[in-house]
């Protein structure tokens, strides 16, 4: 586990406590010692945290009691076979180790191994009944885990319905690992960067903080991808492990291809070293091999201890680590303001790339290391892209010591004194309407390709037209004229007339795009479209209040505080109506009706759904002239009822005589048309 990691697990303990004890001073002695905001920071930070480490999940953390859109509200399912883990190995000894044991334990008998990769993901289990996916529920602890069916049917590697006759038993269970692939990982975090949130340390944490999400649709958007490992059931095909997952491959799972079947030690060596270097060239994270006895019935007979099964173990791959010297600490102000310590080093080849520069998160994670310029730094990349310093070669600190890391206490960008509130690890300038680099920043959010998608102008143009003066805010950019711009940046003419071609067009970029690229904290492209779909104008999303906002899917405590807090700064109110002014598109288009098909039914939306958001769901029942209504009445025609419906609405529904509809059923009695959503 990096340094990282335990810093980020004590923080959550710790914020844990700071914020039950805030509660109770709240709410029980009615005498707070922090205002309001102070406490949404707070909470914001933990549920954040929260969301990288799930295995920290906690039922009672504060984070739960507000039900934020991160909580996890899943129902808990027993496994039919438990989930164990297995046997790590770090050296050929211990390979050796448990190769011997084998031996031994089937008397001389000869056996295979199948050899696979370790896939570093997030480990799942798979029901089948009749050749169709009923249920996917994650490790959790070993004997019951999280229902995560409806995320999982968003990923479009695992077989929903399977070919018929390619010979699947009538039920059956599969495992494998749900992974993040590193493109689209580092996708993410570049999205998140923008956004100034805190990045996922590595695909595994990005994937499970995916998989756990409330929102389907975020899931589906994050592309994640599986591979499947272990074939489990009452009449599965084969008796050979490596014979079932061939099989598996013929009725659409996604195996590895690297599994191999070997006899002896020496081809289980040539195994791991030839994936040592070669799995470096993968889509997906692995960090190690797995051996497994082929046969089945040796496996039987091997049986299990009480954690792990004696017929196979993990062998983990070294964690990739550079030593290098530490040059210098800068100092990098986001568009909130968060100040973000950087480490220059002396570039080292680390993992197939260059390393020079590694993120020092905050102020207490330089204390924690002693950090002093010129010392020799350990830099680690244990499966993550973002390179770590884990400690400092104190043995090769020689003669005269250098300077003290000590965090800086002004401004670097604007000199204003920086503050950190109490209980956060992050520091702040907080000259949000003065600081050049939070200015700057803001204004690049905002022509990003995902928000108003002003992608010829670079960020030094925006830098010299900031410092010339004629660009305060994102609003002024409405007003630029071609000469404004020709001469910026050696800016030609001809590009100065494209830039502003390009600014005017922004005008009719949708009014989803536009919510995210006013760069409220928190709102994200998918919460800015839930955001957009469900109010559809700019003075409906302005005046909303909390309650309204929470009833938004995919929208909790942290982003609904945020747009409040977002609109209640006349700032940024000023800055809307100036955007506006300009004639940026500020509503949803009005959805036409396709069909009168539903007309005169009051149809009511309850659960999860894997097609649509439950907001295009509303948008398309009005699309056909019905009405969605929020109770289950006597008059509600049916229910649009997708995944983990409440105990509650199903007794309801039951009693009253109201039937169910499942999203296909309901997509295709609107025949299949859909207005633009
Ligand atoms: S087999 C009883 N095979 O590593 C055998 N596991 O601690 C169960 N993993 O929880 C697992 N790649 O999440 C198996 N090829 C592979 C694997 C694999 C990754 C994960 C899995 C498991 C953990 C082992």
């Amino acid at each position: 586990m990096s340094l990282f990691d335990q810093s980020e697990q004590e923080r959550i303990l710790e914020l844990r406590k700071v914020l039950h004890r805030h509660n109770h001073l709240y709410y029980v002695e009615s005498a707070p010692e922090i205002s309001d905001r102070e406490f949404d920071r707070l909470l914001a930070e933990l549920a954040e945290l929260e969301s990288h480490h799930p295995e920290l999940y906690d039922a009672n953390s504060p984070t739960q009691r507000v039900g934020s859109d991160l909580s996890h509200k899943f129902e808990q399912v027993p496994h039919r076979y438990p989930m164990l883990s297995l046997g790590n190995t770090y050296n050929r000894a211990d390979v050796e180790g448990f190769y011997r044991r084998v031996e031994e334990g089937l008397g001389g008998e000869p056996f295979e191994i199948c050899c696979e990769l370790k896939y570093d993901g997030l480990g799942i289990s798979l029901v089948y009944e009749k050749g169709r996916l009923v249920r996917a529920v994650t490790r959790g602890d070993g004997v019951s885990g999280d229902d995560v069916t409806a995320n999982v049917r968003t990923i479009k590697s695992i077989p929903l319905v399977l070919p018929e006759g390619a010979g699947w038993p009538e039920s059956f269970e599969i495992r494998g690992e749900i992974l993040m692939p590193w493109e689209r990982f580092e996708q993410l975090n570049k999205a998140r960067e923008l956004r100034e949130l805190p990045l996922f340390a590595n695909p595994r944490n990005a994937a499970s903080g995916t998989l756990k999400s409330q929102n389907s649709a975020v899931v589906a958007e994050r592309g994640l991808d599986a591979r499947l490992y272990y074939l489990l059931g009452e009449d599965i095909p084969a008796v050979s492990h490596y014979d079932n997952l061939e099989m598996a491959r013929r009725w659409g799972f996604k195996v590895s291809p690297a599994m191999q079947r070997v006899s002896g030690l020496e081809a289980v060596f040539a195994y791991i070293d030839h994936w040592q270097e070669e799995r470096k060239n993968l889509p997906v994270a692995t960090d190690g091999i797995v051996l497994k006895v082929d046969s089945l019935s040796q496996q039987r007979r091997l049986g299990f201890t009480a954690k792990s099964p004696r017929w196979a173990i993990a062998y983990k791959y070294p964690a990739e680590r550079a030593l290098t010297r530490l040059v210098e600490v800068t100092y990098h102000v986001g568009r909130t303001g968060a100040v973000t310590p950087v480490a220059n080093m002396e570039p080292v080849q680390l993992a197939g790339t260059v390393v020079r520069r590694a993120s020092l998160h905050n102020q207490d994670i330089i204390e924690k290391l002693d950090l002093h310029i010129g010392d020799m730094v350990y830099v680690e990349k244990a499966g993550e892209i973002i390179p770590q310093i884990v400690g400092v070669a104190i043995e090769q600190r020689s003669g005269a010591l250098g300077l003290k890391v000590k965090f800086i206490d002004h401004c670097p960008d604007c000199g204003a004194p920086l503050v950190r509130y109490e209980g956060e690890a992050a520091t702040y300038c907080p000259n949000s309407t003065g600081c050049p680099q939070q200015i700057k920043g803001r204004i690049e959010h905002f022509i990003s390709r995902d928000a108003m998608n002003i992608s010829s102008l670079g960020p030094e143009t925006v830098d010299e037209m900031f410092e010339r003066g004629i660009l305060h805010d994102a609003a002024d950019l409405y007003r630029l004229g071609v000469q404004d711009l020709s001469g910026a940046y050696g800016t030609r003419e001809r590009l100065a007339q494209n830039i502003v071609k390009a600014i005017a067009r922004s005008r009719d970029t949708g009014f989803d795009r536009v919510v995210f690229a006013l760069g409220i904290r928190f709102v994200g492209k998918v919460a800015a479209k839930s955001l957009a779909t469900h109010f559809k104008t700019i003075d409906r999303l302005r005046c909303a209040t909390k309650e309204e906002l929470l009833c938004v899917e995919g929208v909790g405590e942290i982003i609904a505080g945020a747009v409040i807090e977002y609109f209640s700064n006349p700032r940024n109110l000023d800055f809307v109506t100036r955007l506006e002014a300009a004639g940026v598109n500020m509503a949803m288009p009005e959805t036409q009706t396709v069909s009168q098909r539903l007309s005169g039914q009051s149809i009511v939306i309850s659960g999860t759904f894997t097609h649509h958001s439950r907001d295009e769901y509303k948008a398309l029942i009005e699309a056909h002239g019905g009405k969605n209504v929020s109770s289950i009445s006597a008059k509600t025609s049916f229910i649009l009822a997708g995944e983990n419906m409440g105990p509650s609405k199903l007794e309801k529904a039951g009693r009253l005589g109201v039937r169910l509809m499942n999203e296909d059923e309901f997509l295709a009695l609107i025949g299949g048309e859909t207005p633009s959503l």
